[in-house]
């Protein structure tokens, strides 16, 4: 007897329905015809996608909850389609210590709603013996904020400790950020001025120098947020050369550009900046895209009303991914193997993590349900993050989640969230 039997369920476009068969959470049998089961749900008329993966996110627990906690950062990932998030390390205290990272683990286990990785961070090279037997999904480094010693130091210890487990690279170069900013200052005030203030050119020295490192160690990396076309174009030849990289994109640096800079101000200030037209990637690039990660960095309305300059840079985006993506594929811009290669396939298999990306048998029953006709306006008072604001704000959109499961466990229906307990994942060894 099954769990759970989802009949009618289209899992291609243009494919016949399935009914899948979940029991103890797992995707037990994919068949014509219905099995019997303590409960039966009929997704008639909605597409079904393995539950997305987001590799980038900034849940801010512990240290920073006013901006975002394990609780509503989690419900906001549910209510996007995303039923794995993968969390980044700069916390308050950083996620850099064995202890910091088993606290947060902690915190995750306790109040998260979608299952969840943790990306460690980096403070003492030495630490990174100990806190790989905790198991992260990779070491996030800000190459903005260190020096290339430090990055080396930290690419030898962790080749020592894990050669399979990559370094997750936030890639900006801290002199031509620094230099940029300085002449940005003296010019009269513009919110446009802070796209100029960290330039391509920060971003393209820095992807150079995760190259080299890649090339000299032979240490496999991730390339964060990828921006401009010369960058992309860079990991791409690295990847043809045969170098262990890959490299995710935002859905901010995909839709947007720095006119939205100058109409949304703060709000669309982020790191690396908005690109203009002629740098900046774009949809067109889609089918070539490791992954799309939200870089879902929510903060207060109260911080981010201050001016250009402190204000801090970041954008909610768990809520607005999958409406944004299933747009294009209603516009016949983006494939449905793309989606599911870029948002789940992709981060499952880049970080390791096991039964998780796929509908198949033996996978977790992991799922989130579409409605492809349904249309909607982006509004960010309705967004379940504690970051109500988007530069999306007023976009029209077609194609809405409107189920989430996690593990066979409804997590969201129709916008409303459900309670659940979601586990730690970690990568395979
Ligand atoms: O825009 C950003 N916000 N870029 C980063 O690298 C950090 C992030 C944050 O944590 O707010
Ligand atoms: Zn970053
Ligand atoms: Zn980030």
């Amino acid at each position: 007897m099954l769990d759970l039997c989802l009949t009618n369920c289209r899992l291609e476009l243009d494919s016949r329905v399935v009914c899948l068969g979940i029991k103890d959470g797992k995707i037990d049998s994919i068949k014509n015809l219905p099995s019997p089961a303590y409960k039966t749900l009929d997704m008639t008329g909605n597409l079904v996608l393995p539950g997305l993966i987001d590799s980038h996110v900034h849940f801010r627990d512990p240290g920073l909850t006013h901006k975002e906690d394990f609780r509503s950062g989690s419900a906001a990932a549910a209510a996007g389609g995303f039923t794995t998030v993968l969390d980044m390390p700069n916390n308050k205290p950083p996620t850099s210590t064995p202890q910091a990272f088993s606290k947060k683990r902690k915190i995750g286990e306790k109040k998260s709603l979608v299952d969840f990785g943790l990306h460690a961070g980096v403070k003492d090279p030495h630490d990174m013996g100990a806190l790989v037997e905790l198991r992260p999904v990779s070491f996030k480094i800000f190459m903005d904020l260190v020096d290339p010693t430090f990055l080396k130091d930290a690419s030898m210890n962790l080749k020592g400790v894990d050669p399979e487990l990559p370094l997750s690279l936030h890639p900006e170069d801290p002199t031509t950020v620094h230099q940029s900013t300085i002449n940005m200052k003296k010019e009269v005030y513009e919110s446009i001025l802070y796209a100029q203030a960290r330039p391509p050119l920060a971003e393209e020295i820095a992807v150079t120098d995760a190259i080299a490192l890649c090339q000299d160690m032979n240490q496999k990396i991730h390339l964060c947020h990828l921006s401009t076309k010369k960058s992309f174009h860079m990991a791409k030849n690295a990847q043809k050369d045969g170098l262990p990289l890959s490299f995710e994109v935002t859905p901010h640096h995909l839709f947007l550009d720095t006119s939205y800079l100058e109409s949304c101000g703060n709000m669309a200030k982020t790191n690396p900046p908005l690109r203009n037209d002629e740098d900046k990637l774009g949809i067109q690039d889609l089918a070539e895209i490791d992954i799309i990660a939200t870089d879902h960095a929510p903060h207060t309305l109260h911080e981010k009303n201050q001016d250009i300059w402190n204000a801090p840079p970041g954008v909610p985006g768990l809520e607005t991914a999958l409406p944004l993506l299933l747009t294009l594929l209603n516009q016949g811009k983006l494939t449905l193997n793309n989606l599911k290669r870029l948002l789940c396939e992709n981060p499952a298999r880049i970080f390791n993590i096991p039964h998780k990306g796929f509908i198949k048998e033996g996978m977790d029953a992991d799922l989130v349900v579409v409605d492809l006709d349904k249309e909607e306006l982006i509004n960010p008072s309705k967004f379940h993050s504690k970051a109500k604001y988007s530069p999306f704000e007023g976009f029209k959109v077609k194609g809405m989640p409107v189920m989430t499961m996690v593990r066979g466990n409804l997590v969201m229906e129709e916008g409303e969230i459900l309670e659940n307990q979601g586990i730690f994942v970690y990568s395979k060894k």
